[in-house]
């Protein structure tokens, strides 16, 4: 058995600065990631980090964007302690050392994002976050803090309703581990790989969110999820909103800019989504090119800018569509980017569960409401990663360790019979032996092709009564088959077929949370559009969604007020 005070579950930046600000406090902290940590999917977010540093702007400013924004659902005392927190966290950044660009003064430089007054947005160029990660990594390796890399959580251990640790497997030979905590942090990221097309890397399967909801905790909002107006057609590899910072325009099959008739002051800086809804209206009513795709006109910014400002994006057109953006638009639509639910804590990072903690986009903090606005995410996983880490510390302080390791074995047990089950299962009626594949089995292939692309198609940009029953109908299909999962492949070294077996499980069930929640919030708002309620209703709907499951393992919801301070809901305009 390993024993740490604080165990944190995932090396994203989330993970890594809460990893750090725990770590001062004097406790012993680990670690554990499934990939290497310079490998999470932070590394990927390129636009940039809100904080309302210039002159003429002010934390309030950043407040009543992020909630206007949010269209009104964010809660607005958390939404103030992220904005007032912004300048503090970019300034530790950059003393830290992350590359930031600057303007010809040596001032932090800031680009305009969407839905934002001022341009607020700091950056790296256009690979922020990869600057960031990197920037918390080197402090994580300083101060010694120990990383199980290529480790998978497989399961939380609850006793007397309280988390005590987790069981995980290490992948380099599928050994299983009882890991004993006081405190275990869930900073696992997003899910977006349970649609068929999101700018989330392979790994963001939201099976972290999954196991805090086995355990007892609520999943909140889950029904919000952002799809990013501008991800690469085909590939869906993000597209910078930046690049319309910059000055990009989006363009129609009739070379029209089209966002004149979406958001005529904001036109492509509208929030996104707004944008998303916007690109997706014109091509289904047939303004798209090949009938799925816009485009996004970089050329105008000429070749300076678009080196200086936009290299990462120049490259990735380059090598990913063979268009090289100072000659020609880049062919985008919108993708899965981010997910505004998660499991529900408060500001520290506190979860119903005790010892349970999440922070970063595995989290809902409610500071995202039903839409977030582009440059607030990094923000997040720092500003709230650093208050995760101080309030675990106190958690310690008043806590003991778990004093008998009874439930934890027992856990362990049930872990080791579910991969048995797994690896053995054959129920092919010819009996032909252990592990065989049967036609009666299923393969996590062919269940996760289904899964996407009926989250894809029915639960998505639109949405409506008919195709949110068909998607719950056929989940709950897919929940049954999923007990029929076993793999072909026998190995124990990095055997990636099992990892993806046991994660499908999990992104089943978050298809299901979503599908549900979407089905019951008869509104639209934000990022939740729905084609029969296409209006957003206050009176009835300024509340959160509560999931969590009930003791026959089925999930059952419940509501919870947003907190309204002092700004007020009212129309949108843009
Ligand atoms: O467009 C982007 O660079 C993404 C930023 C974000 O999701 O915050």
């Amino acid at each position: 058995m390993i024993q740490h005070d604080i165990i944190i579950i995932g090396g994203g930046l989330s993970g890594l600065r809460a990893a750090l600000e725990a770590q001062r406090s004097g406790k012993s902290v680990a670690i554990i990631s499934k990939v290497y940590p310079i490998r999470s999917h932070s590394g990927a977010a390129q636009g940039g980090i809100n904080a309302a540093i210039g002159s003429d702007d002010s934390w309030e400013k950043h407040a009543f964007d992020t909630i206007k924004g949010s269209d009104y659902l964010a809660d607005q005392d958390a939404v103030q302690v992220l904005c007032k927190d912004a300048p503090d966290t970019i300034n530790e950044l950059d003393t830290l050392g992350c590359n930031f660009s600057r303007d010809s003064n040596g001032n932090l430089a800031q680009r305009p994002f969407g839905g934002a007054a001022y341009p607020r947005t700091c950056y790296a160029g256009d690979r922020t976050g990869h600057n960031i990660l990197h920037t918390l990594y080197e402090q994580v390796m300083r101060y010694g803090i120990k990383i199980y890399s290529e480790w998978l959580v497989t399961k939380l251990v609850i006793e007397d309703g309280q988390c005590v640790g987790c069981i995980a497997m290490n992948l380099l030979d599928s050994e299983l581990e009882i890991f004993q905590s006081k405190v275990t942090i869930m900073a696992t990221g997003g899910y977006g790989r349970i649609y068929a097309r999101s700018t989330n890397a392979l790994i963001n399967t939201g099976f972290g969110i999954s196991l805090a909801y086995h355990a007892g905790a609520e999943l909140k909002d889950m029904e919000f999820v952002q799809f990013h107006p501008t991800t690469l057609w085909d590939t869906n590899i993000l597209i910078t909103e930046g690049a319309r910072g910059e000055g990009g325009y989006l363009l129609n099959s009739e070379n029209k800019r089209f966002m004149e008739k979406y958001a005529k002051d904001s036109m492509e800086l509208a929030p996104r989504d707004i944008v998303a809804r916007a690109i997706q209206q014109e091509i289904n009513e047939g303004h798209g090119f090949e009938g799925d795709y816009v485009y996004l006109d970089l050329t105008h910014l000429g070749k300076d800018v678009i080196n200086k400002k936009l290299p990462g994006i120049r490259e990735i057109s380059r090598n990913f569509a063979d268009i090289d953006p100072i000659e020609n638009p880049i062919p985008v639509q919108p993708g899965q980017h981010y997910s505004m639910g998660g499991i529900c804590c408060d500001v520290n990072g506190k979860t119903k569960v005790p010892g349970l903690y999440a922070v970063g986009e595995c989290a809902c903090i409610s500071v995202h409401g039903a839409n977030r606005l582009g440059g607030n995410s990094l923000l997040e996983t720092v500003v709230f990663g650093k208050r995760a880490g101080i309030d675990a510390a106190k958690f310690v302080d008043e806590n003991t360790f778990s004093p008998t390791e009874q439930k934890l074995v027992e856990v362990l047990n049930d872990v080791k019979n579910d991969i048995q089950d797994i690896m053995d299962m054959d129920i092919d009626s010819s009996g032909s032996g252990s592990g065989s594949s049967s036609s009666n089995n299923e393969s996590f292939a062919h269940l996760k092709d289904e899964v996407r692309s009926l989250m894809q198609e029915h639960v998505g940009i639109f949405r409506n009564e008919k195709g949110l029953k068909v998607a719950l109908s056929k989940i709950l299909e897919l929940k049954e088959k999923s007990i029929r999962l076993n793999v072909v492949n026998m190995s124990k070294q990095y055997n990636l077929e099992l990892v993806n077996t046991i994660e499908l499980k999990g992104m089943i069930d978050l298809a299901h949370v979503i599908t549900l929640s979407a089905l019951s919030r008869t509104e639209s708002r934000g990022s939740h559009y729905r084609t029969d309620h296409n209006k957003r209703d206050d009176n009835e709907w300024l509340k959160h969604t509560l999931v969590t499951k009930d003791e026959h393992g089925a999930p059952t919801i419940d509501y919870k007020n947003a907190v309204i301070l002092d700004v007020m809901p009212e129309t949108r305009e843009y």
